[in-house]
């Protein structure tokens, strides 16, 4: 059992920055060759140097994963370049505005639902239709701490986090006998470029109700995301697994 990822390739979407930026770091540091997938050109290209610059082995896949045949591309793509896909982490992500629930125009709920839950789904379907018939893989996905409590004032995206959970929990039941793990990690709130406009009358509460009283950095995401894609986590699938600063262990309430 090891978190070597020598031999292996695999895909990171929303590797353009924040989490998917620094598990995409990670993965080729430890010799897994990365698909970077991003809707943003430039950033991902910015990963790509980052990698190759330390040594390592990645390309970039223009990817919306709102569009299925975008996300078709992804998985085709890694397949086509490295050979095979033996490890994906569905990440990708935009910022939502905050409204209580009933004032969301209709519009804004389902384009939240969109990228926040479909994509995932258009992701998994594709990632496991090509395990399935290539003998197995890891894939993560990036839920939330709002995909296991409300997070106050973003409805759609904690109704589309708790789904994120649910995808995860039935691709697991249902694609171990083809030697598939499914796992996600619920962060809680990191310092990326999603939280970069939030104000602090929203983080500081989040972060006082924590056990460790801070944001996590990127890189204290990506280690969990690692470690769940690599055969060190052989015994884990459908692991819903928390890496918030303790803040699901506290009684503090976020209003
Ligand atoms: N930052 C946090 O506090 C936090 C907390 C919990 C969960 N998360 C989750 O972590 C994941 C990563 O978020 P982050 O904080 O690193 O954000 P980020 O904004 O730093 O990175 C998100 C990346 O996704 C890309 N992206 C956006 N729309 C896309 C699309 N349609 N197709 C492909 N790529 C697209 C962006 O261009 C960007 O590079 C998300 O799923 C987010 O919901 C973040």
């Amino acid at each position: 059992m090891t978190t070597s990822f020598e031999g292996k390739a695999g895909l990171v979407t929303g590797a353009g920055s924040g989490i998917g930026r620094a598990t995409a770091l990670l993965l080729a540091a430890r010799g897994a060759k990365v698909v970077i997938a991003d809707i943003a050109d430039e950033p991902g290209l910015e990963t790509v140097r980052l990698i190759e610059t330390a040594g390592g082995t990645a390309a970039f896949q223009h990817t919306d994963i709102t569009d299925e045949a975008s996300v078709a591309a992804l998985v085709d793509s890694v397949a086509r370049r490295y050979g095979s896909l033996d490890f994906a982490h569905n990440n990708a992500a935009g910022g939502i505005a905050q409204h209580e629930l009933a004032d969301y125009d209709s519009d804004l709920n389902a384009w939240a639902l969109k990228l926040y839950l479909e994509g995932p789904y258009f992701c998994l379907k594709h990632e496991l239709r090509y395990m399935k018939e290539h003998g197995g893989g890891s894939i993560v996905n990036t839920a939330s701490l709002a995909g296991l409590f409300p997070s106050p004032l973003t409805g759609p995206y904690t109704a589309a986090k708790h789904g994120i959970v649910g995808y995860t929990k039935s691709a697991a039941l249902e694609y171990g006998r083809y030697g598939i793990r499914v796992n996600a990690v619920c962060p809680g709130v990191v310092r990326t470029g999603l939280t970069k406009d939030l104000p602090e009358a929203y983080i500081g509460p989040v972060t006082a109700g924590q056990v460790l009283k801070r944001l996590a950095e990127p890189e204290e995401i990506a280690e969990p995301v690692v470690f769940l894609l690599s055969d060190a986590a052989s015994f884990m699938t459908g692991a819903i697994v928390p890496v918030d600063g303790g803040a699901s262990t506290s009684t503090t309430s976020v209003e």
